[in-house]
This record gives structure tokens, sequence and C-alpha cells, in this order.
């Protein structure tokens, strides 16, 4: 199999599908299915607009995309795997050292499916939920990063609608079809996972969502690229490329609206940032109102890693389907028969830590990697906010914090990590998570500012353009 994109196809490729023309035929019937929704529940309105995007033209490090402007429908979305490795064998689990299976094992095939599945409901549903940002953009350059996000949310899409295609014969083409017949928040047909039916109804959810949930998805995608099934981790690794912009967007969009605020507070000798009457005549995001929406974007998030005890990923693990972060650095027999781990459990209102079976605690080791990759960012955002001079610490939650799923889903805890009453709950849920006002102040900021090398009143402009290009190039030409 040739590692060459190649590019003078209908569907861009590196997995030579012009020698299967069953799945050749197959993937240009989804192709217009795949468009359709694109242009229906996809970005609104900018279709025919010029975007500044980056395409994927080949798999190697370094030089893999290529930078241009094209309209959204054009864009190429390709099937793109990383380069085999030789003689790449099965990492973890009860096959561990055997050679990677390059055709789904028949035990283990709706176990398979169902994870390439969910993974792939995640992609359109994010495109879904950002449809409406292009109207409110705060600059061309932001606009252009949110429909790079979106496109490559649909690369993605293409990604796992490839495997099912490819190894899951008649089944893997209905889920393909019912990948794009899902809606976000749609009552009867919603997305799988909670997370991706919420709105993102404004920017700084947006950048937050991005920090956020698109680390999520690389989590989830570093753990299938361990995978034994071997298109699969292929698929994975490539995917995990791309998704490092997505989460760049959003830190360093974060990044921007904390030093917007704090420039502000320093030009008008605010030194509170709980002066929020203040701060939002002047027309900035308040570092409180900053706090409440992390806290919900990264409690939400944190459901999305299923229960922390879990036999389902025991099963996944010890099957070799889904690894652990990481897991050639962990220094184990990675098998995990005998191997316990610490889950921080709750019981009685009381936190305390007990060692549990390595294998049924995969996902709440997941959660520890995600928690610390997290705190890295958060720290990056308390150094901008430190070198302004202000006082005011933003803080991850508590994990049992705001959880609807997982083993502190019964229990109210505040972002400090305090159980409280049901009742102590309701009274201070407004100061642990926005309150209707907040969210009406933040989407009466979001006037659009389509101007050449313009930012809107609440973000400052990036240190740095994107593809080459300055900070104040016109990465989206509207009218074209
Ligand atoms: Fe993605
Ligand atoms: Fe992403």
């Amino acid at each position: 199999m040739s590692d060459q994109v190649s590019y003078d196809t209908l569907i861009p490729n590196n997995v030579n599908l012009s020698s299967d023309r069953r799945l050749l035929r197959a993937l240009e019937q989804w192709r217009p299915k795949f468009l359709d929704w694109w242009t229906h529940s996809g970005p609104t309105d900018f279709q025919q607009a010029q975007v500044y995007l980056r395409t994927a033209v080949g798999v190697e490090k370094g030089n893999w995309a290529k930078f241009g402007f094209v309209r959204m429908p054009e864009y190429r979305w390709g099937i793109l795997l990383a380069p085999a490795e030789q003689g790449r064998t099965i990492p973890f689990g009860e096959h561990k050292g055997e050679p990677a299976w390059q055709e789904v094992p028949g035990e283990y095939r709706n176990l398979l499916r169902r994870l390439i599945v969910i993974q792939g409901d995640t992609e359109p549903a994010s495109v879904e939920q950002q449809r409406f940002l292009g109207h409110t953009a705060p600059s061309l350059y932001d606009m252009r990063n949110l429909f790079q996000v979106n496109v490559e949310e649909g690369r993605h899409l293409w990604a796992m609608a490839y495997l099912l295609h490819r190894y899951f014969g008649r089944d893997g083409r209905e889920e393909a079809d019912m990948l794009l017949q899902r809606t976000s928040g749609d009552e009867d047909r919603p997305r799988i996972l909670g997370a991706f039916n919420e709105e993102t109804p404004d920017w700084l959810s947006f950048f937050l969502f991005t920090s956020f949930t698109d680390r999520d998805g690389k989590m989830q995608l570093e753990s299938l690229a361990q995978s034994g099934f071997d298109p699969l981790s292929r698929s994975c690794r490539f995917m995990i490329t791309e998704e490092g912009h997505h989460m760049f967007v959003g830190k360093s969009g974060v990044e921007r609206i904390i030093d917007r605020t704090c420039r502000v507070m320093q030009a008008h000798g605010i030194s509170d940032p709980g002066d929020i009457s203040r701060l939002r005549e002047l027309g900035v995001i308040d570092l409180p109102l900053l706090q409440r929406k992390m806290n919900f974007h990264f409690s939400v998030t944190l459901d999305l890693f299923g229960s922390e005890l879990s036999t389902n990923a025991a099963t996944a693990f010890n099957a070799g389907i889904k690894g652990r972060f990481r897991e050639s650095d962990i220094d184990d027999d990675h098998q995990l028969l005998n191997d316990t781990y610490p889950v921080l459990t709750l019981q009685d209102g009381v936190f305390s830590e007990q060692q549990m079976p390595a294998m049924n605690a995969i996902n709440a080791r997941l959660v520890d990697d995600y928690i610390s990759d997290c705190r890295g960012i958060v720290e990056s955002w308390n150094r901008v906010i430190r070198s302004h001079g202000i006082e005011f610490e933003l803080r991850l939650p508590h994990r049992a914090f705001n959880r609807k799923q997982g083993m502190y889903a019964s229990a109210h805890v505040s972002p400090a990590g305090v159980v409280l009453s049901e009742n102590a709950w309701q009274q201070q849920q407004h100061e642990f998570l926005a309150a209707p006002a907040d969210n009406e102040y933040v989407l009466s900021l979001m006037t659009p500012v389509d101007k050449t090398g313009a930012y809107a009143g609440w973000i400052s402009p990036p240190k740095n353009g994107v593809g080459g290009q300055p900070g104040g190039f016109e990465y989206v030409r509207i009218a074209a």
C-alpha cells in the first residue's frame, strides 16, 4: 500500500481506493450524502466565501499540509492514514505481542464497530454545534480558524466512515449513513454523547469547547491510536496531527480574551477582577465569568469519558482494541491482570482514594491523564493574568463537580470539592455555573467584526497569523 496521497480522484486518499471498485463505489455514493449534510448542517451562509484553509496533502511529519483559498463545499476531504509501521504488534492486552490485525477479528467485530461509531458521531456533532458562529466572528482570522476546525472535523468523519465502509460490510454502511442522520441537540435523533448535544452559542463557549472538549478528543484518539486493529490505529494517528490546531485555537483564544480583559483593567485602573459592573460597561469578559464558563465545559467534558470504573473499558483493553494514553511510555506489563490503580471514590459524602483493579479503572486513568493536561493550559492562562499583575487565579473544578455520568453523578459537589446538600447546591449553583444574565451578557458582545485586520473589543489580536500570513491578512473573502 502506498503512502502517497492521490488527489486526482474524486476522493483524495492514500489507501489505494481505486483498486477496490466496490468500496470506491460505496464511498462515491456516500459522498453526496455527506455534502448534503455539510450544506444543511455545516456553517450557515459562508459556503460561497473563499477561506484560507489548510488541506492535508501528505501524512509524513513536517510538510503535510498546504494553505490556499477554498470554498468550503469544494474542500478536498480525504481518507488519510498515518504510514504503516512495519512489523507492528498489538501493544497491550491478552493478545500483546501478536501481529497487529489488518482485518477485523470476528470476536471483536461489534465492540470495534461501536467504538468507531461513537468516535465518528462526535465529529459531525461539533460542526453542527458551531454552525452559527461564523455570523459573530470577532475577526476574519478567528472566522478562518473556526472554518478550519469545521472542515477537519468533516475529514475526521470521513476517516471513520471509511473504516465502517471498508471493514464492516452492510451494517458498516448503515452506520455510516446514520452518522449523517443524527443531529446535535435533536430531540428524536440526538448525537450519542451528551456534551455533543449542548449548544455552542457564542465564541467564549467555542474557545472553551476547543480547549476542553477537543482535548478529550485527543485523549480518545491517543487511546485508539494504540489499537491492535491497525487501520483504526493509523487513522487516529493522523487525526491527532490535525487535532493539535483545534486545541491551539481554543487555548490561544482564551488567552487572548484574558489578555484583553487584563489590559482594559489596567488602562482603567480597575484592580478588582470582581468589579463586574464596570468591566461589563467596558465590554470585556470578566475573569469570574470565564471561571464559571470553564467550570461548565470542563465538567461536561469529563462526562464524555464514561464511568470511571467500567467493565466495557476493561473488555476493550483486554481485547487489545483500546489502550491507555501513551501506552508504550507506561512502565508495566501492559496486561494489568494483577495490577491496581488508585481511584477517588465518594462514599457517604466522603472522598477517599481506593486501590481498584487496574483494568476496571482504565477510564479513571484516562481522566487523570486528561486532568493533568488541562492543568497545563489553565496554568498558561494564569501566567497571562500574572503577567499583568492582576490578582486572580483560574482553577480547574473538582472532578466530581457537576457530573451527570460516572461515579459522582448522584452527588452535589462544589468546584472546590465540598459535598453539598441538594438545597445548598440549588442556592449556590449560579456562583459555580454561568447564570442566564452572564450568558446574555456574553451574547451581547457577539457582534461580527469582518474588516481585515480588525478585532472585537473583548479579545486581543493573536501574536501571529496562520499559514505564514500576518494577523491582518484577509483570511476570509466573504463576498466571493
Ligand atoms: Fe475530530
Ligand atoms: Fe477536533
